[in-house]
């Protein structure tokens, strides 16, 4: 059995003022349901979302780390340093990532492995563009981008992880994929990692993400491989968060 996880991405937004207010909503609305929830505030906000989630069930995320231990690297933070805060999981290959910061596959397999090392929970998002998907190259896309860090850590280093499928063209657009869609592609990759592990691939959980709100959460979270989701935009309305949540089961 796979518990749901439904994972807040706030992005760059909030304010402590705001972030105190949501987070005081959410955790009264999840109060009770079986899911897991993981919020992931910008990192100047770790110290203040550990405070405010210590005593409910909420987890705590970040929305990206650095791959190296530590050393000149300006404006950087490292796993060790978001651990200190209580922090459990760690967002890497975003797609804002990938194309803002020019994060390659590579990129993506080292932070990772950097999870892995510091006891993390990555949560690897992969996911095709628009033109990949009018050229039916998705499955080639999203296979690449779990190869490249299967061969960086081996099918062991999913035994502790979570991939989410974020189609980019969903992303912030309004534009969800549909639930078939959605299973379409989570069921390649559970069998993806089903030819290397079937014991890995049956626990792994796979997140869906792209425009996931109230209204559609259901649906998705109806489908044999969607096993929660990474919401962004939704997440930074507490009632239609804690709606997906509660849809969640
Ligand atoms: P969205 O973002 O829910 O606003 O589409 C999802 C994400 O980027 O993780």
């Amino acid at each position: 059995m796979r518990v749901p996880l439904v994972a807040a991405n706030w992005k760059m937004n909030g304010s402590a003022a705001s972030i105190d207010q949501l987070l005081g909503a959410i955790a009264a609305g999840v109060e009770g349901i079986q899911s897991e929830v993981v919020v992931c505030p910008p990192f100047v906000f770790l110290a203040q979302v550990q405070e405010a989630i210590r005593n409910g069930a909420m987890l705590l995320g970040v929305q990206n780390i650095n791959a190296n231990p530590g050393g000149a690297f300006t404006g950087e933070v490292s796993t060790e340093m978001v651990a200190e805060f209580g922090c459990r999981f760690a967002i890497v290959g975003h797609s804002e990532r990938r194309s803002y910061y020019g994060e390659s596959d590579a990129v993506v397999a080292e932070k990772f492995k950097a999870c892995l090392s510091a006891n993390l929970t990555p949560i690897l998002c992969v996911g095709e563009t628009l033109e990949e998907r009018d050229e039916e190259m998705t499955e080639q896309v999203v296979s690449r981008q779990l190869e490249a860090v299967l061969n960086a850590v081996g099918i062991d280093g999913f035994r502790q992880a979570l991939i989410a499928y974020e189609p980019i063209w969903a992303i912030g657009t309004g534009v969800s994929a549909t639930a078939a869609q959605a299973e379409e592609v989570h069921r390649v990759i559970r069998g993806q990692l089903s030819a290397k592990d079937s014991e890995v691939a049956e626990q792994i959980r796979i997140l869906y993400g792209g425009s996931v709100k109230a209204a559609n959460a259901a649906e998705l979270f109806g489908q044999e491989n969607v096993d929660g989701a990474l919401v962004g935009g939704a997440s930074l309305d507490a009632e239609e968060f804690t709606d997906i949540c509660r849809s969640a089961g």
